[in-house]
């Protein structure tokens, strides 16, 4: 299969492009102009660097493709760069899947988040995306992660978490040993590594219409 990745050069995008490519499938990594001089990505032989709302060449790139991930997102720290939720979580979303609907991609899988749609500006930009997701009438599926934890930081059968204060680490583990394993993984840090290999089996069409919360997330990587 051939797959758009738009939020290649991200944490997440750098663990599923070589994973998909791992696999067999054909990755088009998405590059923003503005970030080509800095990210090796830019050399890629099927790299599409062009803004998001760039239609034509957006949905050039996209053709033939059997799913477009989207990963793209943003945070406080990073407004004062240009980027905004509205941009980022909201606007880039819905780029993607008009590119995707004019190039007649399939599928679009939404890297969201845990309490999407919930209290807070960036719960509510989380929560507008996945509206716009499920309104595009293209087959889709939804992971809402909580915290992302590093692969090397995840004791073995829970969450770890080195994005995670000490606090939720311990907090977390804690539920595990009180018997409540089962609202720890889901709601807990989430391994990066378990979420690229999730992700890559919804672009798969593995998971279509369902909204993957962290326990979903950790089955659907190991099916
Ligand atoms: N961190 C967490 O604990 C957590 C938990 C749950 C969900 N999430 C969500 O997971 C997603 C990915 O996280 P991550 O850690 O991989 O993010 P990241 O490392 O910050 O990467 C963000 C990616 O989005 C791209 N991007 C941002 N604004 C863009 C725009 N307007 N147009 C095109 N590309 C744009 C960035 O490109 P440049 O390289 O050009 O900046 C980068 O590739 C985000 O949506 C985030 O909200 C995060």
């Amino acid at each position: 299969m051939k797959l758009f990745l738009a939020g290649a050069t991200g944490a997440v995008g750098s663990l599923l492009l070589p994973l998909a490519e791992a696999s067999g499938h054909a990755v088009v990594p998405h590059v923003r102009p503005r970030s080509a001089a800095k990210s090796r990505l830019a050399q890629h032989p099927n790299a599409c660097i062009a803004d998001l709302g760039d239609t034509e060449a957006i949905s050039a790139a996209m053709r033939g493709c059997g799913a477009a991930v989207c990963l793209v997102g943003t945070m406080r720290s990073r407004f004062s760069s240009g980027d905004s939720y509205e941009a980022s979580d909201i606007g880039a979303v819905r780029e993607v899947v008009t590119a995707a609907k004019l190039a007649g991609v399939p599928r679009v899988v939404l890297l969201s988040s845990l309490g999407a749609g919930g209290l807070g500006a960036y719960l509510q930009a989380k929560g507008e995306a996945e509206r716009i997701v499920r309104a595009s009438g293209l087959a889709y599926a939804i992971a809402r992660p909580g915290a992302f934890a590093s692969p090397e930081d995840a004791p073995q059968g829970l969450h770890g978490a080195r994005h995670f204060p000490g606090f939720g680490k311990a907090f977390f583990a804690g539920l595990g040993a009180v018997g409540l394993e089962g609202f720890a993984h889901r709601y807990g840090p989430m391994p990066l590594d378990v979420l690229a290999r999730a992700l890559l089996r919804a672009a798969e069409g593995r998971a279509d219409g369902c909204i993957l919360h962290g326990d979903d997330l950790q089955r659907l990587a190991a099916s």
